[in-house]
């Protein structure tokens, strides 16, 4: 019977075959260790010379690393290693042999490995982190659909920028010119005024000239949009979605966390509600730390989110910043028309922003205004006033970044090992 090294559990004693590769090898005079790999995880398969016929035992101490085979033998449970079995092979079976596989299990540089993605996803760690970012994926979809969201598609090619020109794809569209999305927000304004509760997932472009750890220039997001819905209601959907994706990680990538020494007590605590902190309040504390670059009305950078997010054990908002520094949609504080209602959710550990969302703007006067203020013209943003001319509801809704997201979640430093093939300042390949 053919089996995945997942399904090996459920076979214990039972003689089976799995297709996979040599992942690495260890052999004594009397025994091989055979690390193998199937795609679905990782398993030692043991070779015992007296056991098998010659031929099998020396076709197994030969094999070079990434070689694909079949593997047959009986699956027994195996208390010292992390997943648990492993096999006692019988018989194997080559089906092609790889020569000189680029990554060894020594050290390598980063560009060297980020050369090599192709190749470097198939190791341990990369698979782990590959697992957990599934994993968020799959608990984002159960969440948005038992609580009554619909999942709707914006548009890639776009004709407007939702959250600033500057860092804009541009592309050719027949005659006109077009962009690549930064965000499927105003479309999904649009689809929660059809659909009331509605999130999309997909790539998103920005052509930012940022090199940090944190930084992609194509990366994955979670928009949801919630017509009906303020602020306050929006940030509580927040916490419920961010406590469920991490409790799902918890309870399902248990291996994949041990595989990447995640301290997962770091994560356990982190459920509803989350702390809260004004962006008035935020410079107040920075300035008491000693952070003497930054004045009320700028920006927080790294540093600052890191230095705030450090006094926290769990993700915190950062609430009502100015609305000078913010997007063009943002509705402002009814009590105070120089801040806006918008929050960054900060995960700890200085993983950084994760979340950015606001209640939006529902009139029409205001929002003609501030089209004045940005320059906003033309067919492609007038479409987006004609939702506040019929039937304007108050409407609120946030972006999640799926790779900050699992960087967090894994423990890994930098975002370029949390999508598979990743899109960087100065890397378009592999
Ligand atoms: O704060 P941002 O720019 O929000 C928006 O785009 C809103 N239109 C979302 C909405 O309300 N529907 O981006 C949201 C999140 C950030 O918090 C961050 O996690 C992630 O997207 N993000 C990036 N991730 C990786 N690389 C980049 N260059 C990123 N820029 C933003």
């Amino acid at each position: 019977m053919k089996i995945t090294i997942q399904e090996a559990p459920k076979h214990v004693n039972e003689e089976v075959t799995i297709g996979g590769w040599l992942a690495n090898k260890r052999s004594s005079g009397k025994i091989a260790f055979l690390q193998l790999r199937d795609g679905t995880g990782f398993m030692q398969g043991v070779v015992v010379k007296s056991d098998v016929s010659e031929e099998v035992f020396s076709e197994a101490k030969n094999l070079t690393q990434e070689t694909s085979l079949y593997v047959t033998g009986k699956i027994v449970e195996d208390t010292r290693s992390d997943f648990g079995y492993e096999m006692q092979v019988s018989n194997l079976e080559v089906i092609h042999v790889a020569t000189d596989y680029p990554i060894t299990p020594k050290n390598h540089g980063t560009e060297f490995l980020m050369d090599h993605r192709h190749l470097w996803l198939r190791s341990k760690k990369q698979h782990a982190v590959m697992k957990i970012r599934n994993e968020i994926i799959r608990a984002t979809y159960e969440f948005f659909n038992t609580n009554g969201f619909v999942k709707v598609d914006p548009p890639i090619l776009t004709g407007a920028s939702a959250e600033g020109t500057t860092e804009l794809f541009h592309t050719k569209y027949f005659d006109e010119e077009a962009y690549l999305s930064q965000s499927g927000q105003l479309y999904m304004e649009a689809a929660a005024m059809a659909l009331g509760k509605v999130f999309s997932f997909g790539p998103t472009f920005r052509a930012e000239k940022s090199k940090t750890r944190r930084h992609l220039i194509e990366f994955w997001m979670i928009e949801p949009e919630m017509a009906f819905m303020d602020h306050e209601d929006s940030l509580k959907v927040q916490e419920n979605y961010v406590s469920f994706i991490v409790q799902s990680v918890l309870e399902n990538c248990a291996l994949e966390l041990k595989t990447l020494e995640r301290d997962i007590s770091k994560l356990e605590n982190i459920k509803a509600p989350f702390p809260r902190i004004s962006y008035d309040k935020a410079v107040e504390f920075l300035k008491e730390k000693g952070f003497d670059d930054i004045e009320w009305g700028e920006d927080f950078g790294a540093p600052h989110e890191t230095a705030i997010a450090e006094s926290f054990d769990k993700p915190v908002f950062i609430t009502n910043y100015p609305k000078d520094i913010k997007a063009f949609y943002m509705k402002p504080d009814p009590e105070r028309s120089d801040v806006v209602l918008c929050a960054d959710l900060i995960a700890p550990e200085g993983y950084g922003e994760i979340i950015g969302g606001s209640q939006r703007i529902d009139d029409l006067e205001l929002m003609e205004q501030r089209y004045k203020e940005h320059g906003l013209t033309g067919p492609a943003y007038e479409w987006y006033l004609e939702l506040r001319k019929y039937g304007s509801v108050p409407h609120s809704g946030f972006g999640l970044g799926l790779e900050r997201t699992v960087a967090w979640l894994s423990g890994v430093e930098h975002v370029r090992e949390t999508i598979p093939f990743p899109r960087l300042l100065n890397r378009l390949y592999p």
